[in-house]
């Protein structure tokens, strides 16, 4: 009779629902790596300089060694897992010689991929890596492919991780480090299809395999060596590389994606309209797909799921702020981008199976950043404040949901309004996060959780009156997390009032 009864509520939730989730509490079996909420800066424009670093010397900036005291503090709230490091582009004409010893002694270079500005190497290897240490943060450095060779990379891992008597080691020791910092994640050049070098799949694999060779044996850890990977759908680079690289060299593959509507003409981060921000949104969605597509590649070469698929660039790109240099890629962060943001790390959760790292482009000051500076100012952006809601989702267990959502329309094109993943913490307690990405229309959703009785629920929610709305120097608290009293529980079915264009994550116990 009972089951009967149940049988009939999930009919007529099934029936007249139209926006209904299903929970099934008690069927979770893969974790969500921690490292999907990774971060990435790059010596571009002002993310390191201005925003992470300011220099030993400042005294008008409150700095740990250089290092930003309030940027340390605000990321600290993310428990950012794993941070990549110093490109992008900038990673295969970088020289990690040229960043170590004695400041003054540093030679001073040209960044030849953004703005041809000078860079003085004062914030290098030990910088780095007191950043990390400073972040709690594993680091993930990106070595010099394109303009290196296999021997300054290994020169560089007996730097950074070798234990005993060698050069490099000794060298690390005189610069003013003991003991070794053990970096675990090791990528293999970056865009190798692109600014990496150009190079053909063929080629690179090649390539990667040379260079892998000779990066494990100079290391106290064991290596997480990061292949260069595709771009968007480029799946015949996955497929060349897993067939190529034997599985015993390799132990991920980067993807990197950016929601932008035209290279050419990417519209303002703020002053956007309703048919553009669908757009955007449509992109960024897109990703599923792309996942999808290479992990059957991968799938097929490596059934064990031993090679991560490591989505290390991802994010919105729009047109520089007015007034400022081009290629410092500095631009503004609005409700788009959080909604962007939230369906992003959802799907990156649905697919932790094969997706075990991902790192958001750029941290500060560049692309989708997460805070803003100004001299002595800062400013945490609408994504911020998703990727700080989200993060009770780091190596909790994927509870298996299914969505079934409404359409949000826009012309003749549609996409699904509701996006949604959900976790079980060790406490057991089960985390939501929802997007309801039609920005004019608010939605009703039905949650039934199945396999664990549910007595209480509690939330919070990022929305703002206009979809365009963001944090300024001088109101840096517009959009802010709140307090979500519109989910309301009975009989172990949430029924949810999402507003337009806004992130809700829900606690559930
Ligand atoms: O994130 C900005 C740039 O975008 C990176 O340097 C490069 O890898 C990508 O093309």
């Amino acid at each position: 009779m009972k089951k009967l009864v149940l049988l009939f509520i999930t009919f007529s939730l099934i029936t007249f629902a139209q926006n209904k989730i299903v929970i099934n509490a008690d069927l979770g079996k893969d974790t969500i790596s921690r490292n999907i909420y990774g971060h990435f800066a790059e010596h571009l424009g002002r993310c390191i300089y201005d925003g992470f670093y300011v220099g030993d010397t400042n005294k008008v900036i409150p700095n740990t060694r250089g290092i930003r005291n309030d940027i340390i503090q605000a990321l600290k709230k993310l428990k950012v897992p794993v941070l990549r490091w110093p490109g992008g582009c900038f990673a295969d004409t970088y020289h990690w010689k040229d960043g170590i010893g004695e400041k003054s002694q540093r030679p001073t270079i040209v960044n030849a991929w953004w703005g041809g500005v000078t860079e003085n190497n004062s914030f290098g290897t030990h910088e780095f890596l007191d950043l990390c240490e400073q972040l709690g943060a594993e680091p993930f450095i990106s070595a010099n492919v394109g303009s290196g060779t296999p021997q300054e990379l290994a020169e560089w891992i007996q730097y950074c991780n070798f234990d005993g008597i060698s050069p490099m080691s000794n060298l690390r020791k005189k610069n003013g480090r003991e003991k070794p910092w053990n970096v675990k994640y090791w990528g293999v050049g970056n865009e190798a299809w692109g600014c990496g070098g150009h190079m053909s799949p063929e080629y690179y694999a090649d390539v990667y395999k040379r260079f892998a060779t000779y990066m494990q044996g100079n290391s106290n850890v064991k290596l997480f060596r990061i292949a260069s990977g595709p771009y968007g759908d480029n799946y015949n680079w996955t497929e060349v590389l897993m067939k190529n690289i034997p599985l015993n060299l390799i132990e991920g593959i980067g993807l990197h994606y950016y929601s932008v509507i035209d290279w050419n003409n990417k519209g303002s981060a703020t002053n956007f309209t309703e048919e553009q921000y669908f757009k955007i949104i449509k992109l960024a969605l897109k990703i599923e797909e792309y996942i999808e597509g290479h992990s059957k590649i991968m799938d097929r070469y490596d059934p064990n799921k031993k090679v991560a698929l490591v989505v290390d660039e991802w994010g919105g790109w729009y047109d520089v702020e007015p007034g400022t240099n081009p290629a410092f890629l500095f631009q503004q962060n609005t409700m788009r981008d959080a909604v962007l943001a939230g369906v992003t790390l959802n799907i990156f959760n649905n697919h932790c199976q094969r997706v075990k790292m991902a790192n958001l482009a750029q941290t500060i000051n560049v692309l989708q950043a997460v805070i803003l500076t100004d001299k002595e100012k800062i400013i945490l952006t609408p994504t911020y404040h998703v990727m700080e809601m989200y993060n009770v989702h780091h190596d909790a267990v994927l509870l298996p949901s299914t969505v079934i959502s409404d359409s949000y329309k826009y012309g003749n094109e549609e996409i699904k309004s509701i996006s949604c993943s959900a976790s079980k913490d060790k406490d057991g307690k089960i985390h939501i996060s929802l997007v309801n990405i039609d920005s004019n229309k608010g939605k009703d959703v039905q949650i039934e959780i199945r396999g664990q009785k549910i007595s209480s629920v509690s939330g919070r929610i990022l929305t703002s009156q206009k979809v365009q709305d963001h944090n300024t120097f001088e109101n840096p608290d517009k959009i802010k997390p709140k307090v979500f009293t519109n989910a309301k529980l009975s009989n172990n079915v949430l029924n949810v009032q999402l507003p337009p264009f806004s992130v809700v994550v829900l606690e559930v116990k």
